[in-house]
């Protein structure tokens, strides 16, 4: 910059200025996709401001877009009363039920059907918002809740770039609650739905409760990263001038700065909507997010007002719910898929057929019990639909179709890809291969084994352990011990400096506490606590792993799932032989420390010696005292405990008794250790 530096009032400018532009830029591109500059000239401006903003805190605006994703709210989801009631939509299923509402409103307002407008809107499947704005500027939001009370989930919203966070107009209303839907495109679904399935989490069902969900995050980054647009459709309550028609609200809204749903129509009599509902039926997967059905609306609010609502929906709209779409298929096979917390979890093989727009040759069976509710055998013609319109699902078996010559599916009592035992605990859906080294499981445990909560390795994130998989330098996490620089090195991204960091943070978490190494080893359900309960217990993996059943009962805080789970893993042969590498390693196995602490008769203790001593060499009454835990050090302070007292003694006797710490003679000192030694 010339001219020198800028006085408070200049730089407050720039950042006002930097703030407009980049909220600009952030409107043409999330909400009207069509960006101005490219990505590179935003980051700059953004980085000007990020500076600016550093450099003088106070000058940060409300509507900065560096206060997207701030820090979860203190309070959790404080309730929000909604100044205009949030009511939901009747259904209507087919032309017949869309003709039934026409003829309600026909008969409400006392005119023919064909001279009423109606607007025609997607419904997006996503979950509605109320959102309020003071003199142009966000300032809250809530979730429907009961229409009435819904919850505060303001800092989440902010992380939505189609959510303005101020609104475009020169006159802004004092106040205005904006309603919305907040939804999740269909990628990002499919993306989150597949990332939960490998960390053997329950998938979403459908995008609607993906978004709901994910607003309902106490932390705002889980919500940023989540990848949540929005769209509105209503002003719930103004201070301003309200519309006349739904139409001009819709129209009004995009000028505020408001991402508008797509292909919504305008229409007159019902004939047209129905039209519509019938093209958006057949059309609904060239969307890039999903829809549940279209919503007919009363154009005119002054209609909208004469016909009213019932206490739970309006008279003047109606949401027409589109038939989810199901067909027949055969059952090729029934495979069995290995997630990375060693979830088996049985997939149907399916004849490939089309349905919602795409090609569906699989359909999870979620886990054995489901196969047998379901009663799904190979062979079996099935009828498939997409739950939530987008992960396929066997609905059911047509029994009249069966031949005789169907099998039965039966889980596999060895894991399909490493041949391990599989193990389903009581009470537990899911079977799990108990392999610690079986390679579909081994990304998210070494991952994990590796992780800060765990041995605390530092560079050993995902990146780096995936690079690690798939060169074949790690096949188990006993394998991180024995990496070389060599093999490091050829890791994109290392150079001298990090992997000699690296290497070093191996050699550092040889020696940590024994419970980070048990927790590490991902053992079902010990987690960390359970981990430092268990080794407060045993103090050794040699103790712990020849521990039966009973043995672990006895610790208190063990049930009978923690028990029979520590006992299943430490049978197997594969996790013993993963064991017994850490120990060649030398990874840390006992908590010595934790031992003497416990049980030695001195431990924490300190002693100095003074003057001659005649039952024992200085070095001999050292070592028996640290052979008790003690220590013994040089100088008397007030950390001392004891001053342990020969002939001639020198000054630390003198500071000894001014310290007032004790003393003792050597058969003081015997009597004090007898019993112990
Ligand atoms: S109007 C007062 N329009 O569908 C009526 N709703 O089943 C407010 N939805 O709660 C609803 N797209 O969450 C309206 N274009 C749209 C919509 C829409 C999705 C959701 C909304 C509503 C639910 C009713």
């Amino acid at each position: 910059m010339t001219g020198g530096a800028l006085n408070k009032d200049e730089i407050r400018k720039r950042i006002e200025q930097l703030v407009r532009e980049l909220n600009y830029h952030i409107y043409r591109y999330y909400t009207l996709d069509d960006p101005v500059i490219s990505d590179a000239e935003y980051d700059e401006l953004y980085r000007e401001l990020l500076r600016l903003e550093e450099e003088h805190p106070d000058l940060i605006q409300p509507d900065s877009p560096t206060t997207r994703v701030g820090p979860p709210p203190a309070v959790g989801f404080a309730p929000v009363r909604h100044r205009g009631r949030m009511l939901s939509l009747d259904n209507a299923f087919d032309a017949d039920e869309l003709l039934a509402f026409g003829e309600r409103v026909r008969k409400a307002l006392g005119i023919p059907l064909e001279e009423i407008e109606f607007v025609c809107e997607l419904k997006m499947d996503g979950t509605a918002v109320a959102l309020t704005y003071e003199n142009g500027l966000f300032t809250k939001s809530a979730t429907r809740g009961d229409g009435e009370v819904g919850e505060d989930i303001t800092p989440n919203l902010k992380t939505i770039r189609t959510v303005p966070m101020r609104i475009l107009a020169d006159n802004p209303p004092e106040l205005i609650e904006v309603v919305g839907e907040v939804y999740m495109p269909k990628e990002s679904f499919e993306r989150l739905n597949k990332e939960r399935l490998e960390r053997g989490e329950p998938p979403f069902a459908n995008p609607r409760n993906a978004a709901a969900g994910s607003l309902r995050q106490l932390d705002p980054k889980i919500t940023a990263e989540r990848n949540l647009s929005m769209v509105t459709f209503s002003i719930g309550y103004t201070t301003g001038e309200y519309p006349r028609t739904q139409w001009e609200m819709l129209l009004l809204l995009g000028d505020m700065g408001f991402r508008l749903g797509e292909h919504s129509e305008m229409v007159r009599g019902l004939k047209d909507a129905i039209a519509y509902c019938d093209n958006w039926k057949d059309r609904r997967e060239e969307l890039d997010y999903e829809i549940d059905g279209v919503v007919i609306k009363v154009n005119s609010l002054e209609y909208q007002r004469a016909l009213g609502a019932t206490s739970k929906s309006p008279r003047w709209a109606v949401a027409y719910k589109f038939p989810p779409e199901e067909k027949t298929t055969r059952v090729i096979d029934i495979k069995i898929g290995v997630g990375r917390t060693g979830a088996l979890t049985p997939v149907a093989v399916l004849e490939p057929l089309s349905i919602a727009g795409s090609t569906v040759s699989h359909a999870t069976l979620h886990n054995e019990d489901e196969v047998r509710r379901k009663d799904v055998r190979i062979g079996d013609r099935v009828l498939v639909h997409k739950a939530g319109d987008v992960i396929p699902e066997i609905v059911k078996v047509i029994t009249d179709a069966r031949t005789g010559d169907e099998k039965p599916f039966v889980m596999p009592s060895r894991c399909p890809v490493c041949g391990a035992e599989v193990v389903r605990e009581e009470g537990e859906a899911v079977a799990r291969c108990t392999n610690i080294a079986c390679p579909a499981q081994n990304f998210e445990r070494i991952l994990h084994f590796a992780s800060r909560g765990a041995m605390d390795i530092e560079g050993m994130g995902d990146v780096t352990v995936n690079e690690l998989l798939s060169r074949g330098f790690v096949k188990d996490v006993a394998d991180i011990f024995y990496l070389t620089r060599e093999q490091i090195y050829q890791l994109p991204g290392f150079k001298d400096k990090s992997v000699s960091n690296l290497l070093n943070a191996i050699e550092a978490a040889k020696d940590r506490p024994l419970w980070r190494l048990v927790f590490g080893l991902g053992i079902r359900h010990v987690g960390s606590h359970m981990a430092k309960v268990l080794t407060s217990h045993f103090l050794s993996i040699d103790e712990l792993a020849s521990a039966s059943v009973e043995g672990l009962l006895s610790v208190e805080g063990v049930g009978e799932r923690i028990a029979e789970s520590v006992h299943n893993f430490f049978k197997q042969e594969e996790n013993l032989k993963v064991i017994d590498k850490l120990k060649r390693a030398g990874v840390r196995m006992s908590d010595e420390v934790a031992e003497e602490e416990r049980e030695l008769p001195l431990s924490g203790k300190s002693f100095v010696l003074t003057g001659a001593l005649s039952r024992y060499t200085r070095d001999e009454v050292t070592a028996l005292i640290e052979r008790l835990g003690g220590r013994v050090t040089g100088s008397v302070s007030k950390k001392t405990d004891y001053v342990i007292v020969g002939s001639e003694p020198g000054s630390k006797y003198e500071k000894a008794l001014s310290l007032g710490i004790p003393t003792l003679s050597e058969e003081e000192f015997e009597e004090m250790i007898k019993g112990a030694s």
